[in-house]
Order: structure tokens, then C-alpha cells, then sequence
């Protein structure tokens, strides 16, 4: 890539892992745009990214969004955490305005309570289980103060239609997805394109339907606004506010084990998973 703007970017694997391809420009470019699309998030808020005091992109893999947020860091403290031991230490080494951590695949993280006053994401709780979110979200709202908020992202209608459509394409019948999406509202599919690769076992392919977010996301944050397709053209943004008090307890209906795809499912192809994490779009 021949801009001399762009600063020296992570090695293809590292950008392969956060994008599912290896494109430089796209890996650069997009991380623009998902600081854009963060930036309107928080604008529903009536604020920009340095109203905040110390935020958390949790997940951050290798920066490429915490690349673009160098101003910012000049005025907010700002930390980056994920599981990949590789991509953060090459954002350790890159990006200086950042603190980065690995962290381990489940709760805790290593700040205290109430650490936080906004912490963003994209595309983390598009790979996780139920059990895992669960978990995660009872933990994001534990370092987040009172009051303050979160910008994540998931797998919506429109991946989800991608991913029907892929399904047809392949020759499978869509029914008992499109069935698990109505009716549970969050489908996992286990053995997807990451199936053997360098992510740890619980790393898969998460969609949510809207109605299933608002009603089992609310019993952790208040959800302020659900924009489809919010993020980067494809995925669904949500903005949250963490309330007052401790976290009630989950009802007792809660179902207790992960929604699972059919398994007529995991014979899609690998290329079509890794499409479906985003398309990559005219460049
Ligand atoms: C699709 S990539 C997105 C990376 C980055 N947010 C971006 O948009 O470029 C998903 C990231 O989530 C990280 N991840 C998955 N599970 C995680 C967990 N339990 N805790 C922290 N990071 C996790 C992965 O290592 C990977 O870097």
C-alpha cells in the first residue's frame, strides 16, 4: 500500500485473524470506518470518544480499530485486551497510545471494579456462546462505572440472510436454522471456517436475532439504541449504559445450555464462513 499516512501495519496472519482476509488496505481503511461508526454510536449519547476518562476495547486483537484512536489517546487513557497473545504483543510494540493485556478465554479481567467509563468492541460477541456471553457481559458490567457505556456489536438479520443464503447455495435446506434463529433467537455454529484454526476451541460463528438481544441483553445494561448494521455496513451496533446496583439475579427460566445450529449446517464451506464475517466491500 503506497500511502505514507498509513503507519506500518500487523504481518497478514495478524490480519487475517481480526478480518478473515489478509487485505492491508481493507484491514486500514476499515478501521477507520469502525471508529467512525463508534464515534456515531456514542453521538446517540450526545458524545464523542474523549468526553470519556479511561476506555476498554475489549477484544482488540491486533488494533486495528485502537490504530486510528492515536488523538484520542492524547486525552483518554485507553486499553486493549484479547485472547490472542500475538496480536497483542504486536499492538504493545506498535501502538503507544494503548495499554494492551492478554486475557484469558473467560472472566476476569485484571481491572478492578468500576474501572471503566466506555468500553467498544466489534465483533467479539459474534464468535462466543451463550454461556460465554453471559459470562462476559456479568463482566463488562462489573469494570464499567454506573452510568457508563458500551458500544458492541452481533451478528444480526443481515449476516444472518447472508448465511441462508450460503446455506441455499450449497444445496442445504435452511428450515431448521431459520427455525433455531425464530425461535431461540441466537444460533452457534461450532464447526465453521475457525474449526482447527488459531483461535481456542470456544471461537466460533454467533448470530442474533434483535428480539432475543433486547430481551436477554437488558438484564445486564440498559439499552439506549440497536442500529442494524451500525458497524461497518453489515454487523448491528448497540449502545448500552450500564445501570445503578448489583446485577439481579438471571430468572430462573433462562435457558441453561448454548443455542447449537443444526447440523446440517456444518457442512457449509470454510470460504463461506470466513465471508461471512464481513464482505469485503469495493475498495
Ligand atoms: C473478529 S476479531 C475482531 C478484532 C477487533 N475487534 C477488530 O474488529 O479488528 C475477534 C477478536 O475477539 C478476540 N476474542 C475472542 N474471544 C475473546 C475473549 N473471550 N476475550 C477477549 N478477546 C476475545 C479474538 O482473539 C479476536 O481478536
Amino acid at each position: 500500500m503506497a500511502d505514507t499516512d498509513v503507519p506500518e501495519l500487523p504481518g497478514s496472519d495478524l490480519r487475517w485473524r481480526v478480518a478473515g482476509h489478509p487485505d492491508d488496505v481493507w484491514f486500514w481503511k476499515s478501521g477507520g470506518v469502525s471508529i467512525a461508526n463508534i464515534g456515531t454510536m456514542l453521538s446517540i449519547a450526545g458524545k464523542s470518544f474523549t468526553d470519556y476518562s479511561r476506555a476498554l476495547e475489549f477484544g482488540c486483537g491486533c488494533g486495528r480499530m485502537l490504530l486510528h484512536l492515536e488523538d484520542v489517546g492524547a486525552k483518554v487513557e485507553l486499553h486493549g485486551v484479547d485472547i490472542d497473545a500475538e496480536a497483542i504483543a504486536w499492538a504493545q510494540a506498535h501502538i503507544p497510545w494503548v495499554r494492551c493485556a492478554v486475557n484469558d478465554g473467560l472472566p476476569p479481567l485484571a481491572f478492578p471494579d468500576a474501572h471503566f467509563d466506555l468500553v467498544f468492541n466489534q465483533s467479539v460477541f459474534t464468535h462466543l456462546d451463550e454461556q460465554y456471553q453471559d459470562a462476559w457481559l456479568a463482566e463488562l458490567r462489573r469494570i464499567v462505572k454506573p452510568g457508563g457505556d458500551l458500544v458492541l456489536s452481533v451478528s444480526g438479520e443481515h449476516p444472518f440472510s447472508q448465511l441462508l443464503q450460503a446455506h441455499r447455495e450449497a444445496g442445504a435446506d435452511p428450515g431448521p436454522l431459520l427455525e433455531a434463529y425464530r425461535t431461540r433467537g441466537i444460533v452457534f455454529v461450532e464447526d465453521d471456517g475457525w474449526k482447527g484454526g488459531p483461535f481456542p476451541d470456544f471461537y466460533h460463528s454467533t448470530f442474533h436475532a434483535p428480539w432475543y438481544v433486547f430481551e436477554h441483553w437488558s438484564r445486564y445494561f440498559d439499552i439506549k439504541a440497536y442500529v442494524v448494521r451500525g458497524s461497518l455496513d453489515f454487523q448491528d451496533y448497540l449502545l448500552l449504559r450500564r445501570p445503578e446496583g448489583d446485577l439481579p439475579p438471571l430468572p430462573a427460566s433462562a435457558p441453561p445450555v448454548p443455542a447449537r445450529a443444526p447440523g446440517a449446517l456444518r457442512k457449509l464451506p470454510r470460504r463461506l464462513w470466513r465471508e461471512l464475517k464481513y464482505r469485503v466491500r469495493g475498495r
